[in-house]
């Protein structure tokens, strides 16, 4: 493994989408290092989709790093009611910063993708090589035309600027779960889907939970904790050093933990977890989506063995991270997505 002697404990590194999921553990994991430059600002003072006032932003705060954990992100509902915003929002918000990152001389930057880039029929764990092989899965198919675009400007500065020097990074993580989770009934993944209905079966007594499809497709996920300190991880390698490895054929790289689970061996995790003891019916009337989405984190694994350590990505603390999620649940968490759940014309 071979650090990146150019980035240092004082840079000054811009977090987008600081609450979110991804983003919020992204910012703990930078503090627990002793990062000591760390900018965050809410969507309120600053919407991402505005260039000018994100111009603006990048004059006053000169960031050194960028981090985009910003997005338009949503489940299959909101996917295929609202493909205008999926495709334009995410776009917009990835290109205003691409593009004012490279402006400004940044000499870091991470972008977050996702697994959706990789074909719909695969038989294998989706390698980096693998994009663009294939089609698409329908149901989000304009994100991941976002995502793909967002990764190839990333790939493309490097190639035109920098040498082929993966300076813009995009990580590519599996199904993420943790604080700070999206619960709304239009947004949220399949984890946090499953933790809610359980946590409101227990509550209101129910005798029958009804889970969509068959239970069977299998799954990958990672506690947000685990993925930040991949990302973390990779940000501080020497771009050289994964040069060698890429041979400069493309600017992402796979996270996760190489493993999957069937559906319904979380939903046996969570039962156990919640104390539920009604009937768990699945519902065939509801598609299963892929048979199987896994990521080959081979590559990851070559770069930095560190970030695969068995003792942390394995099926006890999966249980666990799950564990410590389902006991935060409350009330006001569900209530507080379904207020910010607004789908806006462009500003
Ligand atoms: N969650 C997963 O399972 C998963 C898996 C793979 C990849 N990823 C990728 O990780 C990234 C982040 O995902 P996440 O799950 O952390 O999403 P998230 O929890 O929904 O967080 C997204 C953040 O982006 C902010 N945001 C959205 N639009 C904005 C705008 N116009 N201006 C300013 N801020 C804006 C949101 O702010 P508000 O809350 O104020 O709206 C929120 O803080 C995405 O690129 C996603 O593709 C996620």
């Amino acid at each position: 493994m071979s650090l990146n002697l150019n980035i240092s404990k004082k840079d000054k590194i811009v977090i987008f989408g600081h609450k979110g999921l991804i983003g919020s553990a992204i910012v703990e994991e930078l503090k627990h290092r002793d990062y000591k430059n760390l900018i965050t600002i809410d969507k309120k003072k600053l919407n991402l989709l505005n260039y000018e006032n994100l111009k603006k932003f990048f004059k006053l705060k000169k960031p050194n790093i960028i981090i985009i954990a910003a997005a338009r992100v949503g489940g299959i509902h909101a996917n295929n009611i609202y493909p205008f915003n999926f495709l334009y929002e995410n776009t917009v918000i990835q290109n205003n910063i691409i593009s004012l990152s490279v402006k400004f001389n940044c000499k870091k930057l991470i972008f977050l993708g996702s697994s959706c880039v990789y074909p719909k029929l695969w038989k294998r764990p989706f390698r980096e090589e693998d994009l663009s092989l294939g089609k698409l899965e329908k149901t989000n198919e304009y994100y991941a035309i976002a995502k793909i675009s967002g990764l190839k400007l990333c790939e493309a500065y490097n190639n035109q600027y920098n040498k082929k020097l993966p300076k813009f990074i995009t990580i590519i993580p599996p199904n993420l779960f943790g604080s700070n989770d999206n619960y709304s009934s239009q947004n949220s993944h399949v984890l946090a889907a499953l933790l809610k209905k359980f946590y409101l079966a227990k509550k209101r007594n129910l005798k029958k939970i009804s889970i969509w499809g068959t239970g069977r497709p299998r799954r990958e996920f990672l506690y947000s904790i685990d993925a930040a300190n991949m990302i973390i991880d990779i940000m501080e390698l020497s771009e050289k050093y994964i040069l060698k490895y890429t041979k400069g054929k493309f600017s992402h790289i796979n996270i996760g933990s190489g493993k999957d689970y069937p559906i319904n061996t979380i939903v046996s995790i969570i039962k156990k977890i919640s104390g539920f003891d009604g009937k768990i019916e699945y519902d065939q009337n509801y598609p299963d989506g892929v048979k199987r989405k896994v990521l080959n984190i081979n590559l990851l694994k070559k770069l930095s063995p560190k970030s695969v350590d068995k003792n942390i990505i394995n099926r006890k603390n999966l249980v666990a991270n799950i564990e410590k999620i389902y006991k935060s649940l409350n009330d006001e968490k569900f209530e507080k997505f379904e207020k910010n759940n607004t789908f806006n014309l462009p500003v």
